[in-house]
Parts: C-alpha cells; sequence; structure tokens
C-alpha cells in the first residue's frame, strides 16, 4: 500500500494581494495532515474520504436554481488531482490501472467544521504525490506543485496556489504567484510534460529561515469562512475602485518584501512591525471594497495578543477562520491563552512543518 501525507497552512502576511502575480506572500505548512492511500484494485476503483463524508454540501441560488458551489467539495479537487497527473502518466507511456484511493484529513475539526487550514490545497498535494508515487513518475517538488496548481485551478479559478506551495514545500515559504493567463494559454498548446518544464513568468517559491527567538501562535475564532467567496468579493469591487486597489497591491508588496527581508536578517522587531503594517493594509483594503476580512473575533484575538506584547493579524482570507500572532516575549503567551479562553478564542497547539523532520515518520504511513 501507498501512503502520503501533505501538510496543511497558514498564510502569515500579503493576503489578496498575492493572488496577482509577482506579488509576495508568506505562508508556513503546519503539522496537520491529509493522508491520501492508494492500493491497486482490479476491474474498477473507488475513491473514499471518510472526514468529507461529515462536511455539509454548501449550495447556492444562481438565476432561481440550485448550484453546487464546487469549490466547497473536496471529491473535485481529488479528481482533478487524478486526472492531470495520469494525463502526465500517460503522455509518459506509463500504462494506467485501478486503485482504491483514500483520503483522511486531520485539517477539519471532529464535528466537521473547518479550522481553515487549507485542506482543499492539500488534498489536491497528497493525491498528485500518492499517485507520483503510484505510478513511479518520480515528479520533482516543482513538478508536484504544478501538476497540483494546475489541478486546483481547474476548481477554485481565483486563487493565488500559495496553499498549495506551502503543502508541497513545508517551512516558512515566500511565495509569489505565477501569470495564470499565460499559463492557461500555454496549457492549451504544450503538452502537459512541456508545461512543466517551461518557467512560469512570476512564479517564486523560496525557504525562508526563521529568527530563533520568534514565536508563532495561533487562535482559532470558531467560525469557518469561505476563502473562494471571499476573493470573489474582492475582486468584484477592484473594477471600480482600481486606483485605490492598486495602491494596496503596491503597498503590501512593500511591506511583505521588508517583512521578507526581516526573516533573512533574523530581524524579529522588524517582522513584528511588518505584521502590524500588514493587519492595517488588510483593513484598509476591507475600507475599499466593503468586504468584512478582520471580523470582531478576529480583531479581539489580535487585540488581545498586542496587549500581551504580540503582534496579530487575520491569517488568509480572514471573515473568520484562524488569526496569527508573532511574539518574541515568553511572559506573555500564558496571560494571552487565558484571555484567548475567556473571549473564546481557541488556541491551536500547532507547529511549523518542515520536510526532513518527517521523513523517518512518514515512511511507516
Ligand atoms: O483563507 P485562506 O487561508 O485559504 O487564505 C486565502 C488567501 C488569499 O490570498 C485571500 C487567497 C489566495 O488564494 O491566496
Ligand atoms: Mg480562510
Amino acid at each position: 500500500m501507498i501512503g502520503v501525507t501533505a501538510p496543511g497552512k497558514l498564510y502569515i502576511a500579503g493576503e489578496y494581494a498575492v493572488v496577482e502575480p509577482g506579488h509576495p506572500a508568506i505562508i508556513a505548512a503546519v503539522d496537520q495532515f491529509i493522508t491520501v492511500t492508494i492500493e491497486p484494485a482490479k476491474k474498477n476503483g473507488s475513491i473514499q474520504s471518510a472526514q468529507y463524508s461529515e462536511l455539509p454540501i454548501r449550495w447556492t441560488r444562481r438565476n432561481g436554481e440550485l448550484t453546487l458551489d464546487i469549490r466547497e467539495n473536496p471529491f473535485h479537487y481529488i479528481l482533478a488531482a487524478i486526472r492531470l497527473t495520469e494525463k502526465y502518466a500517460q503522455e509518459n507511456a506509463v500504462a494506467l490501472s485501478f486503485y482504491d484511493l483514500k483520503v483522511t484529513s486531520e485539517l477539519d475539526s471532529s464535528n466537521g467544521r473547518k479550522y481553515g487550514l487549507g485542506s482543499s490545497g492539500a488534498v489536491t498535494v497528497a493525491t498528485v504525490k500518492a499517485l507520483n508515487s503510484f505510478y513511479e513518475l518520480h515528479l520533482s517538488q516543482m513538478e508536484i506543485f504544478k501538476i497540483a496548481a494546475l489541478a486546483h485551478l481547474d476548481v477554485q479559478g481565483n486563487g493565488s496556489c500559495g496553499d498549495i506551495a506551502a503543502s508541497c514545500y513545508g517551512g516558512w515559504i515566500a511565495f509569489s504567484t505565477f501569470d495564470h493567463l499565460w499559463v492557461r494559454q500555454q496549457k492549451k498548446q504544450l503538452s502537459l510534460a512541456e508545461l512543466l518544464h517551461t518557467d512560469w513568468p512570476y512564479l517564486s517559491i523560496q525557504s525562508l529561515p526563521v529568527p530563533k527567538k520568534m514565536r508563532l501562535l495561533i487562535g482559532w475564532t470558531g467560525s469557518p469562512a469561505s476563502t473562494s467567496d471571499l476573493v470573489d468579493q474582492v475582486h468584484e469591487s477592484k473594477e471600480e475602485k482600481q486606483k485605490a486597489y492598486a495602491q494596496f497591491l503596491a503597498e503590501s508588496k512593500a511591506c511583505v518584501t521588508a517583512m521578507i527581508q526581516g526573516f533573512k536578517t533574523q530581524n524579529v522587531a522588524c517582522i513584528k512591525q511588518m505584521i502590524h503594517q500588514n493587519r492595517q493594509l488588510l483593513n484598509q483594503l476591507s475600507s475599499i471594497t466593503g468586504v468584512i476580512i478582520e471580523t470582531p473575533a478576529l480583531k479581539k484575538l489580535c487585540d488581545l495578543a498586542e496587549t500581551y506584547g504580540g503582534t496579530a493579524k487575520s491569517s488568509g482570507a480572514g471573515g473568520g477562520d484562524c488569526g496569527i500572532v508573532i511574539t518574541d516575549q515568553k511572559s506573555g503567551i500564558l496571560p494571552l491563552m487565558s484571555a484567548w479562553e475567556k473571549a473564546a478564542i481557541t488556541p491551536l497547539p500547532l507547529h511549523v512543518y518542515h520536510y526532513q523532520e518527517r521523513t523517518s515518520d512518514e515512511s511507516k504511513r
């Protein structure tokens, strides 16, 4: 049996701006995983996912008709990942066969609620990795990223694929997305193998060193948020507010670039300052677009963190899910945890996950 895992992620900075090519974000992989196992089968294959069968299927109404938002349904990501990886296998004259594919997830709470740790990205990456082993394709880390990104885009369409990069590379990364239009055009003309072997304009994935004294704390608001919905909403209003949006993009880029420099020079004070600035920029984006990113619960989470010597912001699309705190003051951590609990914020005991730490463990799975 083949068993692979892919970690979830948390955005640290650069959200929303990162959906535009060449605008950096900082993202960390966390030690909660999606596991995909594959066993050879005869005649028929199957796909099974215990965790997801608990999740409600969300639907909406378009022109009066009930429509499913396929971006919310993990099966579409699994299917897209299978189709593309098998396309690559076929291009390389690998014979396709049947298998039973099973998904288990630590990225959703036991009662089916999402933490916002990026389960759609992780399931896409884990499926590509599992088939990479099953068909012995010997894909590189970058090739796995590119196949998973193409699969994810087929379903979601509007994301940066930063969650895919974090899940593929692990640790802390600086990420900027590729020119999606260019990739879509090339996809029509090139074979998949050719597309994987070309450089994608603006794509950059860089591992970041982490200052020793820096601590990352994570708080969960308990209310789920839909990233694709929020990104749609921001994009709907950006057309009419072009000037303000362009300024947000430029300022986010400058802020995150300074933060990346802070990581490289082990300068926690600089990182904290830029987290604070990024929080303000996201609040400005909220004013520009009318989309609520920092909900009252996230504001509470962040304000309490600041009281105890940290700097904090919403993580990812916001609207619920998690907030992150960067601190170098150990003495404030326990008081902050109790203050959070009183305010109904759940501290999540997660750590940043680096691939090399897991190799011996992973071979057991
Ligand atoms: O809410 P999350 O953790 O899935 O993060 C979304 C981050 C955005 O920049 C808003 C969207 C994206 O795809 O990068
Ligand atoms: Mg989210």
